[in-house]
Order: structure tokens, then sequence, then C-alpha cells
């Protein structure tokens, strides 16, 4: 009998999350551990959870309750929550949801595999400090597995910025960056196993300030600059950033760096000055705007992307017509727009709530004018040459899928391009959620 494991992980949340589940992966692959798409066949389920918002919490409470049906057909089974939920509630899960065997925070990841051999002994596991250890550190030397061509490297986690509505700060802690070198030493090696493109992720990855090589601290455009330096290393992004941290030298970089691609998201949440203070956000409307005038002079074709949340406390109509005025001012070629939702322990939380049945409305709107948006700048590619990057075949025989520098998705049909290869493309139409292109 072999003593292979299957591991199976449910990723909710953001692209971090997509990022943190390889590495746990990776580590509890020393344990004996391979992954699986399967539940069913999985000795091990772990839920990577998401905690930015109530239904996100919520949404891992019902997938444990499914689990259990599982869990009682097989009573080895071990059921693991990470992530920001973990992070949050802590003990509370168990008590909530006896049947989950380990909680761990997203700074424990490294404690792993010592906390699933607590589970294979019958015991609980629960881990959710912040420890001293750095755990990129303590995790192990990653797998030399062929890549995907396009992959995720955390640069920067945590967040010091506390904007009354966001849990980040106490899920994630403080901003911390990794140091280049570590960074560098992680690039090549995906670049080694045929990764061509990376994102830089951090919750406010532009506030990195990271060891550099030679001493000093680096910002990340000097960071972006040594990755350009990578060869085999073809496209750069980053994200997520706050108006606040883009430096000079980084809107530069988007000008100047051939490697760095002409997209940038730049959440400003609302258009409104008063509830822009009362969010804590430290930057006006008008700043937004400035700084959005400077990076497009630097990079005329970028694509800007942007986070919006409506009914946020105490937001009337004229509030929302400040956002809306502000989208109509930006032209977003894409954007991710949420209601408001209540998080408990945030400064928002304590005060006078906007009606749903408003926040909904505002939404409806605010979702129509964006998608408007989004689709115009998508057809305004139609007769462009871009540049891909593929990534997949397509749905048909002899098409291929990929990535545009503006992250447009491209797909070509009888194409004979392989997977990891960037191409000249010429897009000849442009459909509901895709742009289709010719090789050139
Ligand atoms: N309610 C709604 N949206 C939120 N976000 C963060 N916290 C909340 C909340 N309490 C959104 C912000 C942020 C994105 C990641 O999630 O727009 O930029
Ligand atoms: Fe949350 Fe982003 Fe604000 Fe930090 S900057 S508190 S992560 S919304």
């Amino acid at each position: 009998m072999s003593d292979v494991k299957k591991l199976y992980i449910k990723t909710y949340g953001c692209q971090m999350n997509v990022y943190d589940s390889e590495r746990m992966a990776e580590a509890l692959g020393g344990s004996g551990y391979v992954t699986t798409d399967s539940p069913e066949a999985a000795d091990m389920i772990l839920l990577n959870t998401c905690h930015i918002r109530e239904k996100a919490a919520e949404k891992v409470y019902s997938e444990l309750g499914r689990l259990r049906a599982l869990k009682d057909e097989k009573p080895d089974l071990k059921i693991g929550v990470a992530g920001c939920v973990a992070q949050a509630e802590g003990a509370e899960i168990m008590r909530r949801q006896p049947l989950v065997d380990l909680v761990v925070g997203p700074q424990s990841y490294h404690r792993l595999p010592a906390m699933e051999a607590r589970t294979r002994v019958g015991e609980k596991a629960l881990d959710t400090d912040f420890p001293e250890e750095d755990k990129f550190e303590a995790l192990k030397a990653r797998p030399k597995a062929r890549r995907a061509p396009a992959a995720f490297l955390t640069v920067q986690e945590g967040c010091d910025k506390f904007c009354a509505f966001c849990v980040v700060p106490y899920t994630r802690g403080a901003e911390v960056s990794r140091p280049a070198d570590r960074i560098l030493t992680e690039a090549r090696d995906l670049v080694e196993r045929g990764v061509r493109e990376i994102t830089l992720l951090g919750q406010n990855v532009n506030a990195y300030h990271g060891a550099g090589e030679g001493g000093g601290s680096w910002s990340l455009a000097q960071l972006i600059w040594a990755l350009n330096d990578v060869d085999g290393l073809e496209r750069i992004r980053f994200t997520t950033s706050h108006p606040n941290d883009m430096g000079d030298d980084l809107i530069e970089a988007h000008g100047t760096c051939p490697k760095l691609m002409p997209y940038l998201h730049l959440p400003v949440q609302s258009g409104s000055d008063r509830i822009l203070k009362r969010m804590n956000r430290s930057h006006t409307a008008e700043s937004y705007l400035k700084l959005i005038e400077r990076i497009r002079a630097a990079r005329p074709d970028i694509l800007l992307s942007g986070d919006f949340i409506v009914g946020f406390p105490e937001e009337t109509d004229a509030d929302f017509e400040a956002t809306m005025d502000l989208i109509r001012a930006v032209n977003y070629g894409q954007a991710y727009s949420f209601k408001y939702s209540t998080r408990p322990g945030t400064p928002a939380a304590e005060r006078p709530q906007v009606a749903d049945d408003v926040a909904t409305d505002r939404l409806k709107r605010l979702q129509a004018l964006i998608a408007q948006q989004q689709r115009a700048v998508q057809d305004s590619m139609v007769g462009r040459e871009v540049s891909v990057l593929f990534e997949k075949p397509g749905r048909f025989d002899g098409q291929m899928m990929g990535k545009s520098e503006y992250l447009h998705a491209v797909h070509v049909d009888d194409s004979p391009a392989r997977v990891g290869e960037l191409a000249r493309v010429r897009i000849v139409s442009s459909g509901t959620n895709s742009l289709a292109g010719q090789m050139l």
C-alpha cells in the first residue's frame, strides 16, 4: 500500500490566496501529500478562506456544512480552514463546526506539516499567531515541477492603512516586505520552470520596501527594474496598489521599463471626498485624478482598473453621483465593485448604514457604467496589434488562449502557438468575454 495521501484545496478570495494555496500544497508535499481535484478522493481538505466581505465567510461555513457527509463516510478525512477567516475567527470555527480538525492563519503556513501530524493522532490543531520567524524563509524550497506560464509571487503582505471598512490590517497584520534577493531567487526559479510572466502580489504592493541587494531598502520600482534583468522573464505585473504609494519612480517605470505591462489596478473606492475621508483613505477624488493623469502621461495606453464600494455608511445620492463622475472622468478598462459589507471590529461597522435596496440600486447603476466603459475599451482593441502570452488550449481544436499586455483574454483559432509562447497578434473582433485575434 502506498502512503501517498491526497490533498484537496479550495481557494476563495484574492490572488494572494492562490499563491498561498500553492505554497501550502508544497509544504504538505513533504508530509506525503499530492494534490487532487476531487474532494471525494481527498485525505485532507483545506479551505483557504477570504474574510473581506460577510458573504465570503458565510460561504465557508456552508461549505463546511456540506463536507459533513464526506466526513461521515470517511472518518479519517481531515478538514482544515486556512486564510483570513481562520485568522479572524480562530477557535470559533471549531466551536461552530466541530468537524474541523485544523485552523491555520496566513502567517503560519510553514507550521502546517507539524499541525497535520497532530491531526493524524486525533488532536485538533490551531495556530493563528503572527510568528516572529518569516514563513517564507521557513517554507521549504519550491519543487522543480513545470509551471504554467503566468505565476504569482508574493512580495509584500499586510497593510497599515486601516481603511475604515477593511479587515485586512487585522487578518493579515502589519505591512511586511520580503527581501529583494529572495524574491529574485524565487523569480529565477519560476522562470527555470517555464514561467514567463510574474504578477507581484501584496495587499499594498506599491508600499513595498524590502531589503535591497547591496544594502538599503528598495522601492517596488527598484524591485521591478531588477526583475526586468532576469533572462527569460518577459512580463511583470503587480497588484494591489494604494494611490498614496504611487511613487515617482513607479510612475516613471510604467513609461520606461520594457517588461512592466501597461495595466494598473488602482482602487479608489469612492469619488466623494466626504466619503473618502470617512473611509480614512487619505486622498481626495482630485488627487486621484491628478495621479491618473501623471500615470497616463508616462504610459498613454495603460489600462486602468479600480475597486469601488457603494453604500458605505452615510453615503448620500450626491456622494454616489460623485463616484459616477469620477468613473466617467477616468474611463476604466476593468473594475471590481461591491456593496459595503459590515465587518465587525472595523470602525465603519458602528456607523449608520445605508438601506440595502438603495445600495443594491447604486451597485447596479455603477456596474452598468463600468460594463459600458470596459466593453468600449475592449472594442477599441479591434484592428490593433498586441502581444499575447499563450496560457492554454481553447475550447475548440487548434484554438489557443492567452492574455494581451492589457490583460484582455485573447483567443486565436488554428494557432500554431504553443503554451508559454509570446507572439504578436492582430485583434480581429471583440466578444463578450474575450477578443479574437490572428497570428502575425
Ligand atoms: N465591504 C465591501 N467591500 C470591501 N472591500 C474591502 N472591504 C470591504 C467591505 N467591508 C473591497 C475594497 C477592496 C477590495 C479588495 O474589496 O474595494 O479594494
Ligand atoms: Fe484594506 Fe486596501 Fe485599505 Fe489596506 S489599503 S485597509 S488592504 S482596502
